[in-house]
Formats: C-alpha cells, structure tokens, sequence
C-alpha cells in the first residue's frame, strides 16, 4: 500500500471500551476487538483509529494517562496490543493511536513526584504550579469541562488543568516534555502503528502569567506549531505514518496552519460534523473545507460523529440537527425514523465526498444516541463538572450490540459498564447482516464501491435544484443528496440509494443515491 494511504482512508474508530467484551468483565478489550477484527476486515475499512488504551485511573475515559508506554489492564497487555498491531497489519488495516499531550493523570509518576518534591521544586515545573491569589486561584481560567481551571494542593500550590482536576496540564516550555513525546512517538511507531491522533491539538501552549492580550490564552497560539514541526521531523522517518490533530478552531485559516508542509498531514473537519442538516450549509462547508485545505496540499476528511459528539441518528431527527459542545440539545425531541433516513444520505454523502472518512463505531449500525442512562451510571466528568446541568457524552458510548436479542447482545458474557436499550435487538449486528435494506449493510455496499473507485480525488458540482447537493466524482460516479422537501428527478444506472426511489426515478426527501 502507498505511503500516502490516508489520503483516502476509511477510518473506523474503536472506543475499546465499548467494542467487544473478550474476558467476560463488561468492559471491552483487546481480547474482544481482536475477536472481531475479520468483522471490520469485512466492513472494508482501510485503517482503526482506537481512543486512549494506557493505564489510566479512568477520570476521563483514559485521556487522563498515567503511562504512555503502557496498556490498561481493563484492555489487556502490551504483548496483545503489538499481536493486535500485527493482525490487524495483516488483514491490510492500519492502527492510528491517541497520544494525549496536554496532561496527564494526576496519578502518573511525573505528577505525583511534582506533589511530593514541593513548591519551587523542578518537578513542578513540568506542570503549571502557581501561588494563588490569596485564597483565589492564580488567574480566571474555566476548565473546558466546567468549573475553575486550577485546583489547590495541600501545601498551598494551585495547579493548571483545562479539562478535569485529574488531568493536570503540562509545560510545553519546558524540555523534558518536548523529548518525552518524541520518545512516546518513536515507541509507538516502533511498535509498528500507522499514525498519531493528536489530542487537543490547539491547546498546548499557554501563559498562566500573561497580562490578557486579547488573544485567547490558551487555544492556538503560534508557539504550538512548533511543537508539531517536531513532530513531522520524527515522523518523516518512518514511511507512511500520518499525524491527525484534533484541533476545533471556527477560524478555518487558522486550522489551515496546523496542515503546513513540515506539520501535521490532517485534522478532523469539525466544521462537517456540527452542521445542520442543510443542502446549503453543508455545500458551504464542504467548498470551505477544499479551499482551506488545497492550499496546504492535505486532503479532506469527512466526520459524522465520534465519542464526544451527539449520535448522527439522534442529532438529525431532530428539529436543530446542528452540534455545538455549548449545547448539546440532550433529550430535544427526535423523531428517529426521520434521524435514520437522514443519516443514511449523510452517509452515502461523506462516503462519496474526496479525501478521507471517519465511521464511529456504531455509526454503521444506526445507533441512536443513548440519552436515558440513569443518572448514577454516567461516567463523564462533564456531569459533574458541569453541575449535572450537562449529561455529558455517555449516550454515545454504550457498548456494542452484536447478537442475540436481549443485553448484553452479545458484547460479553457479563453486563456491560453502561446499559443497553432493549430495542438494540433490532440493531445488532447478526440482525442487520440478515437484512439487506439494514444501515450496515448500506455501509458495507458503500464502502465496497468506495474502496474501488472513490476516495482521495476531486469532485465536480453539478446544476440541481435548490436543497439538492449533486456532484460527480472522478471515475464519473455521481452522489445525489435531496434535503429538500420534494421529490426531485434523478436519472442514469442506480449503484446504491440510501431509501428506496419513487417510481419514475423520484429521489425523496433526505434520500441520497450514487449514480453511474
Ligand atoms: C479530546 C477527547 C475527549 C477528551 C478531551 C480531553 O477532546 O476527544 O474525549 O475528554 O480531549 O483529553
């Protein structure tokens, strides 16, 4: 395969603890994706993107790591996650792991050497230690998961973290930070992984002393990018590897950046992700995305959802089907045949458009967004954080339905770490492989024509008619998406359709085709 496969790439992405349970605890693991890999070698994905699999006391679904060289013994091993690397290799699948450089756990060895060395010590300075402002903390930062960004150590201190308490921020200034990374890169792309999913991208760098500029002092400041060139050097030593950056940022000149030729090769398209279910939004965004992204010479990639974001099924039936972090709409009325319908099109859509996508594990069963968990079950320290104003992002990340008709479903043999709806029976994998009009089998078709003749290329916008997004990709297949609110002609041979077509070759509403 090329050096430059992600160009194209089918990306799935796997919340290990939420795929399949091997050892019978609840908890997925290593054990239980490799069970199922030949399951994703099926789907025909091209590469797995697995969320944070180190040690980790879990504060933050493991993006708060206390060993980046590790594995959690909830997963498995280090042994397994290599044998894993090789299967996978095996079958033509590439690995991407989530490497987490704004902080740490509060339990990782650097830190706790920090709390116990004291004030002044240069273990400390690893972190952001400050005095406080008497007993105020030492600026007016708000973590992102709510509340003060500083919390107070027993001997006075206060210590930076822009996400939860646990997840202590480190000083990018400093330069045993610098060389860690590059340490971890190197031991993970010796271990033979494919790519980097750089997490919290924009937000390394920061100045807790700072007098305010105006600027935000913490998201995307210049001196980030300096991080990244590191980053590239070392990459670019090894063939093929790709660095993904999670980096939200509304400014798309801004993000442009991060996508130079000596930094990262691509980041997520947010942007594609929070938009409405509007033909011409989305027309906006997807000419956006090429006209921010052609310059730099990086490719698309195509997002739909992942384990921080409002399930598609469940955001599109609703009446505001757009995602914002500030307002995650949870319990808005849906109606799910309508979510469905829609997230069938948007699927034939991202799956059509030039560059690379990402599938979210469940996204190709139709799972809806869970958002009845009981109160005591969530996990998510935005709960909390947030002052149970906010449910967080458990509804998107209850485990698996794989077989059977009532839970666990065949994701283990023990009750799995969040509740699954009884109505999961219908969409289990065995009952969606036995039916040809299922959203699975929808994915599998889709990514068996993409996979020949889709992917990395260009696209060319066709004449249609207002709330129709038409166009045509290189080897002349064309996707038809109709958002309006009329049936609208379509004509030539039909390779796939995400619903049926109205008689005299009607497309319906939210209904998308993919024409030869
Ligand atoms: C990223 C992750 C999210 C995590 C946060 C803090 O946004 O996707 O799950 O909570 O970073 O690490």
């Amino acid at each position: 395969m090329s050096e430059t496969w992600w160009r194209g790439a089918a990306i799935y992405q796997v919340y290990l603890r939420s795929f399949a349970d091997g050892n019978g605890d609840g908890t997925g693991d290593l054990a239980g994706l490799r069970a199922r890999l030949a399951y994703l070698a099926e789907l025909g994905i091209d590469a797995i993107w697995l969320n944070p699999w180190y040690p980790s006391p879990m504060a933050d679904g493991g993006y708060d790591v206390a060993d980046y060289r590790g594995v959690h013994p909830w997963f498995g091993t280090l042994a397994e996650a290599e044998a894993f690397i090789g299967e996978a290799h095996g079958l033509g699948i590439r690995i991407i792991v989530d490497v987490v450089p704004n902080h740490t756990s509060d339990r990782s060895e650097w830190f706790r050497a920090a709390l116990a060395a004291g004030p002044g010590s240069p273990e400390r300075e690893r972190f952001w230690f400050r005095p406080g402002r008497g007993d105020a903390p030492p600026n007016d930062w708000k973590s992102i998961f709510g509340g003060p960004a500083w919390t107070r150590v027993p001997d006075g201190e206060w210590y930076l973290h822009l996400f939860a308490p646990e997840q202590p921020d480190f000083n990018w200034t400093h330069p045993e930070v610098v060389q860690e990374f590059l340490d971890v890169l190197r031991f993970w792309f010796d271990r033979g992984v494919d790519g980097i999913r750089v997490d919290s991208a924009a937000v390394l760098v920061k100045d807790p002393d700072a007098e305010p500029d105006g600027l935000d002092p913490y998201t995307d400041r210049d001196a980030v990018h300096e991080i990244y060139r590191g980053w590239r050097a070392l990459a670019d030593t090894y063939p093929g590897r790709v660095l993904v950056g999670e980096v939200w940022l509304p400014d798309q000149e801004r993000l442009a950046r991060y996508l130079r030729p000596d930094e990262m090769h691509t980041v997520f398209n947010f942007p594609f992700l929070g938009a409405p279910w509007d033909a011409g939004v989305l027309r906006g965004v997807i000419d956006d995305t090429f006209a921010t992204l052609g310059p730099m010479g990086a490719p698309a990639t195509w997002v739909l959802g992942n384990h921080d974001v409002t399930r598609p099924v469940t955001r599109y039936g609703r009446r505001d089907t757009s995602f914002d972090h500030a307002d995650r709409k949870h319990l808005a009325p849906t109606d799910p045949v309508l979510g469905v319908r829609r997230a069938r099109a948007a699927a034939l859509l991202s799956l059509a458009l030039p560059g690379g996508v990402y599938i979210y594990q469940g996204e190709e069963l139709g799972l809806p967004e869970v958002e009845d968990l009981p109160d005591e079950m969530r996990q998510d320290p935005i709960w909390e954080r947030s002052g149970r104003t906010d449910r967080g992002r458990d509804g998107c990340r209850v485990p698996l339905p794989w077989s059977g008709v009532e839970p666990p479903f065949g994701f283990g043999d023990a009750e799995p770490w969040l509740p699954q709806p009884a109505g999961w029976k219908e969409l289990t994998v065995e009952a969606q492989l036995a039916d040809p009009a299922s959203m699975l089998e929808l994915y599998r078709e889709a990514l068996r024509v993409r996979r020949a003749e889709l992917g990395d290329g260009s696209l060319t916008w066709l004449p249609s008619e207002e709330g129709v997004l038409a166009f045509a990709r290189d080897s002349g297949l064309r996707c038809v998406v109709n958002l309006g609110a009329a049936p609208v002609p379509v004509a030539g041979e039909v390779l796939l359709a995400s619903g049926p077509l109205d008689g005299d070759g009607l497309l319906p509403p939210d209904t998308a085709v993919w024409l030869r």
